[in-house]
């Protein structure tokens, strides 16, 4: 991934040029149906949701069509937000906001189902050595989960999907603050993607917390670690075959 995806001025540039040239935009980590069946599953009857810097993804409009409603997207690029509630401006219980998902501004227990797609993998681009994370990326993640975990509802839900595996991410969702358990699912046909699911009221497990714990200390062999960060490219990403 790119530096430049941590910039607001960069995701607004790119939501531009993609409006003038008409074009639907880049679907990150594949087709909402490759990973339909693990959305499905934590679905209720009347679930609420929250969608995590949205972009111009069909994410959100595959949710409202699974019966997530109301259904509430953000990003904190205004040029996708305006093009995306035009788009769907027939969709009374949709809404599109301008914000930050470090500062969330909803009243505590407001969402059963909160989900974000390639969005904390935009905010981590700075770290070239996923085995030694820095304290600012530490604190960066920690403030968007933290304002995750205070907007669900007691037994409610988020899903996190990313091509960053378990010795990676789930460290960060691993902390004991956040009241949930982490469970990690993979889809995809030729690059696997990962699909984490956080249960709010649920318990992490030894090996999680231990997990948890290793974000706190630095991999002895980080020195021989190949990470998929260093690719520039995100076309690298859609099209790897391992
Ligand atoms: C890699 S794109 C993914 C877009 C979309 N979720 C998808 O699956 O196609 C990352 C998105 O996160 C948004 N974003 C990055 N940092 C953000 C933040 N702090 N708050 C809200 N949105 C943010 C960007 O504007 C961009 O739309």
């Amino acid at each position: 991934m790119s530096a430049r995806y941590k910039e607001l001025e960069y995701w607004d540039n790119r939501y531009r040029e993609q409006e003038q040239l008409q074009i639907g935009g880049h679907e990150w980590f594949g087709d909402y149906r490759d990973f339909a069946h693990l959305v499905a599953r934590e679905l209720r009857p009347e679930t609420g949701g929250l969608v995590l810097g949205c972009g111009t993804s069909s994410l959100s409009a595959e949710l409202h069509k699974e019966g997530v409603r109301p259904l509430v997207s953000i990003d904190y690029s205004p040029v996708c937000i305006k093009e995306m509630a035009q788009r769907h401006a027939n969709a009374p219980d949709m809404s599109w906001m301008v914000m930050d998902a470090r500062h969330l501004q909803f009243p505590d227990e407001t969402f059963d189902l909160v989900i974000e797609k390639g969005t904390l993998d935009a905010m981590m681009v700075d770290e070239k050595d996923p085995w030694r994370v820095s304290q600012d990326t530490i604190t960066l993640v920690d403030q968007v989960l933290s304002e995750v975990s205070r907007v669900l509802t007691p037994r409610g839900c988020f899903m996190s999907i990313t091509f960053s595996p378990p010795h990676f991410r789930a460290r960060h969702y691993a902390q004991p603050q956040y009241g949930w358990s982490v469970s990690c699912d993979t889809y995809g046909k030729d690059f696997h993607y990962f699909f984490y699911t956080m249960h709010k009221g649920g318990q992490l497990t030894s090996l999680d917390l231990a997990r948890g714990q290793s974000l706190y200390k630095p991999h002895e062999d980080q020195e021989q670690t190949p990470t998929l960060l260093e690719c520039d490219d995100e076309d690298f990403l859609n099209n790897i075959h391992i």
